[in-house]
């Protein structure tokens, strides 16, 4: 069965085509990128009205790509939580437009849940992960830990109490001055020969000793003011642009070692109070270079099965909300055309 897959909480436009849960016939994503980039952060009344722009030519590429029309699809999936109002209303209305003149099922999915689907895309049933899983998500607006028993099955375990931490990257790109999106361009900064991560001691946030949440708010403060500078020093606070491009990439390194060991204490944790045989991990964060180094090293020591989506599937797309929904389907699951935008995750 074909499942049509259609995302729009934030500021990628997806439309997917994914047959029988797992293989992707096609995922197309339209990102809002450049219309961003001047404000440093997404501006939510222009999210929603590009996604206006955007989701027919984008459902047009995604059906066309599977070589499949309207009437070959058996499901409609779409990501209705959580997310931008403005902009998840959009793909909303249009899933509820093409399940109503179809005459098909209709499943909301929620986004960040479907993080976790998005290690599983592609593979058969025997290349998939063994559960009891942890998941980890790691995106823009979510930093936590679940422990799964099927795809479809799932509890949370901890989540940040402040700051995700896309959310503490971006905000680091920012103080040192790097373009828009920040937390792909701070982990190339970091990445470079010669980077001391060492430069600053930046905080690692641990909370309580069995804490499973975490906390990102202390680590962008500390960035900040190595940044500035001491501010009991008397001189005036630094801008980015006053730093040596060797001061700025340690600085980024010394964030990106503090931000990664925060998230692997955590799941350290995690593995220690709840048995489990593999690690999913999804979320824009997931296609961090260290962050996914440390998480293949820490499954090795474990023997935990770890998986990492595809660079693709690490940021927002339907191929996800689409797979998720069709398991979701297939284990009874439905709505229908009332089905409504909810700004919150429920997981
Ligand atoms: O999952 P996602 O696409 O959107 C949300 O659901 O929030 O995640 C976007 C986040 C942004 O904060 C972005 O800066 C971050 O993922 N991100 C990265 C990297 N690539 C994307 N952060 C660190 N390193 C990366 N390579
Ligand atoms: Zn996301």
């Amino acid at each position: 069965m074909l499942t049509l897959g259609i995302e729009s909480s934030c500021d990628e436009t997806g439309v997917s085509i994914v047959e029988d849960g797992w293989r992707v016939r096609s995922s197309v994503v339209a990102s809002q990128n450049d219309l961003h980039a001047e404000y440093r952060g997404v501006v939510p009344e222009l999210a929603g009205r590009a996604h206006v722009r955007s989701i027919l030519p984008v459902l047009r590429t995604a059906l066309r790509e599977a070589d499949a029309t309207l009437n070959d699809v058996g499901l409609v999936a779409v990501g209705h939580r959580p997310g931008l109002i403005g902009s998840l209303l959009v793909g909303l209305t249009a899933a509820k437009a093409i399940a109503w003149s179809m005459g098909l099922p209709i499943v909301g999915v929620d986004h960040v849940h479907a993080h976790l689907y998005s290690p599983l895309l592609d593979l058969t049933e025997h290349e998939r992960p063994a559960y009891p899983a942890i998941g980890l998500v790691v995106s823009g607006g979510h930093t936590s830990i679940y422990r799964l028993e099927s795809p479809v099955v799932l509890t949370r375990l901890g989540a940040t109490i402040d700051d995700a931490i896309g959310e503490a990257y971006d905000k680091a790109a920012t103080l040192l001055d790097l373009p828009f999106p920040g937390g792909p361009n701070l982990d190339r900064l970091a990445a470079e020969p010669g980077a001391n991560d060492r430069a600053h001691d930046l905080p690692i946030s641990r909370l309580s000793p069995t804490s499973l949440d975490f906390s990102f708010s202390g680590l962008k403060t500390a960035t900040m003011l190595a940044v500035r500078g001491d501010p009991q020093a008397g001189s005036d606070p630094r801008t980015a642009d006053r730093l040596t491009h060797e001061e700025r990439r340690d600085i980024a390194a010394s964030f990106q070692r503090a931000a990664v060991r925060a998230v692997l204490i955590k799941l350290e944790r995690a593995f220690d109070a709840t048995p489990c045989r593999s690690l999913l991990v999804g979320g824009g964060v997931s296609a961090n270079t260290r962050l996914r180094a440390e998480l293949l090293r820490l499954g090795q020591d474990r023997g935990i099965d770890v998986r990492l989506p595809p660079m693709r599937y690490c940021i927002d797309n339907a191929a996800m909300i689409a797979g998720l929904g069709h398991a979701m389907y297939a284990s009874g699951r439905g709505d229908d055309l009332t089905l409504e935008p909810t700004p919150t995750t429920a997981c």
